[in-house]
């Protein structure tokens, strides 16, 4: 069977990866699924893109677009024109895209006006804020898709209440996260390669078990970095938590794009401003931080699968799951209350770290084996 994955961004690289092992392992044992892998170029930089390929040992790319950087409209368009071609000319059963990116919906988009079934992976979450691009990415997606394969109990329950149910049409499935998978299976390989603490020399040679201590954070989502108010009210939060303990940020390109269009490099800088890390060093980064602080929604769940305690610097969330369980507060971005969420946490919450928390071994998220059952429902016949 002949199938296109469509890719762009750093999140989607990482979780194709997961996907892309299920599909390994599949074809070991049964018929070949042929895998033909679409890279919009929505992410371009080596730090933001060829670094994950090489680092999780995905294929190149058999068609590579090129789109690059754009407002909505011409980057979206750019893709479906150029995914269109490439879907014209494979013909393929089932196109596969991940997430709520704009290289998810043209994929979904274009693959919908040909005809062809979508399977989305990530299915069914939802902000509720129509304003974030993500929410109408993922709104779409939803509706055009004939597999969704949800990570949580509350994303098919999304789905349910905007009529989209398991039956004859469409198949609703709660996998699990992919992204859970990947943690699995990396966080052992970042254990041992991943030489990021020694590099930035977080390690203390004081402390006898060599306890780094840091909080790690990152910053990118768009109604936080395009708005100077809030970018630089998180700036300053970061930057005052900074004075006592280390802030590493490895910064996002928008990011910095922004900060210095808004000349909002702190002057006193007590921030960390780091490169984008690989994966395998984010893993070890989040692993081992004091807390994280973030507008991400895949540091989020890894910040709670590793039972680090987060701050999420936004509003709203679709991962509430991690938020009941105690793990992840909606700190938002008014610098007061980050700061004050940080002292509360040192006073309270890190001085017991693991026992005040629900364990995380209830589910939530699958069981690690989510790309293996999201091949087994699209391959069974
Ligand atoms: C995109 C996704 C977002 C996702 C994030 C993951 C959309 C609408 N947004 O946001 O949902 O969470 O990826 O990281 O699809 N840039 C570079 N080099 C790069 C990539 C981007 O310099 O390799 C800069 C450009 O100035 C660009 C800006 O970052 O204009 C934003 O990039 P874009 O891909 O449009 O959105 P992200 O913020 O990365
Ligand atoms: N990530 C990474 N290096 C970084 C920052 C993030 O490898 O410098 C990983 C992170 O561990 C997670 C994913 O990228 O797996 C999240 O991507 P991002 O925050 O860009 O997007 P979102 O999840 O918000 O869509």
């Amino acid at each position: 069977m002949k199938i296109v994955t469509i890719v762009g961004t750093r999140p989607q690289f990482i979780k194709a990866a997961a996907v892309d092992r299920a599909i390994q392992g599949f074809n070991k044992r049964k018929r070949r699924i042929y895998e033909i892998l679409v890279h919009t170029g929505q992410h371009y930089d080596y730090l933001m893109d060829k670094v994950f390929f090489e680092e999780l040992e995905l294929p190149r790319p058999d068609y590579h677009l090129g789109v690059g950087s754009g407002s909505h409209a011409k980057q979206t368009g750019m893709m479906l024109e150029r995914i269109e071609r490439v879907l014209v000319k494979e013909k393929p059963e089932m196109a596969i895209v991940y997430g709520d990116t704009n290289s998810t919906l043209a994929g979904a988009l274009a693959a919908a006006k040909l005809n062809i079934p979508i399977a989305h992976i990530e299915a069914g979450l939802r902000s509720h804020n129509r304003t974030m691009p993500e929410e109408i990415n993922r709104l779409l997606t939803d509706h055009l898709s004939t597999f969704l394969f949800c990570p949580t109990t509350q994303s098919v329950k999304n789905l349910i209440k905007e009529g989209i149910k398991d039956g004859e049409t469409k198949v609703v499935k709660k996998v699990g996260d992919v992204m859970y998978d990947s943690i699995l299976y990396y966080s052992k390989i970042a254990e041992k390669q991943s030489t990021i603490l020694k590099d930035l020399n977080l390690l203390n040679p004081q402390s006898a078990i060599r306890n780094p201590q840091y909080y790690l954070a990152t910053l990118h989502r768009a109604e936080n970095t395009d708005n100077p108010d809030r970018l630089k009210s998180i700036l300053t939060a970061l930057n005052e938590i900074g004075k006592k303990v280390p802030v590493i940020l490895p910064l996002h390109p928008r990011t910095k794009k922004m900060m210095s269009a808004y000349h909002l490099f702190p002057r006193n800088q007590r921030i960390r401003f780091i490169e984008p890390v690989s994966y395998l060093n984010m893993l070890k980064l989040e692993k081992n931080a004091t807390a994280i602080l973030t507008d991400s929604g895949g540091v989020q769940k890894e910040a709670y699968w590793f039972r680090v305690p987060c701050l999420t610097l936004r509003e709203e969330t679709e991962w509430m799951e991690t938020v009941r369980s105690g793990w992840n507060v909606l700190v938002g971005i008014e610098q007061k209350k980050i700061v004050q969420e940080i002292i509360h946490l040192e006073k309270t919450r890190l001085t017991k770290k693991g026992t005040r928390y629900e364990s995380i071994s209830t589910g939530i998220f699958g069981d690690g084996k989510a790309s293996e059952k999201i091949i087994q429902t699209l391959f069974r016949k």
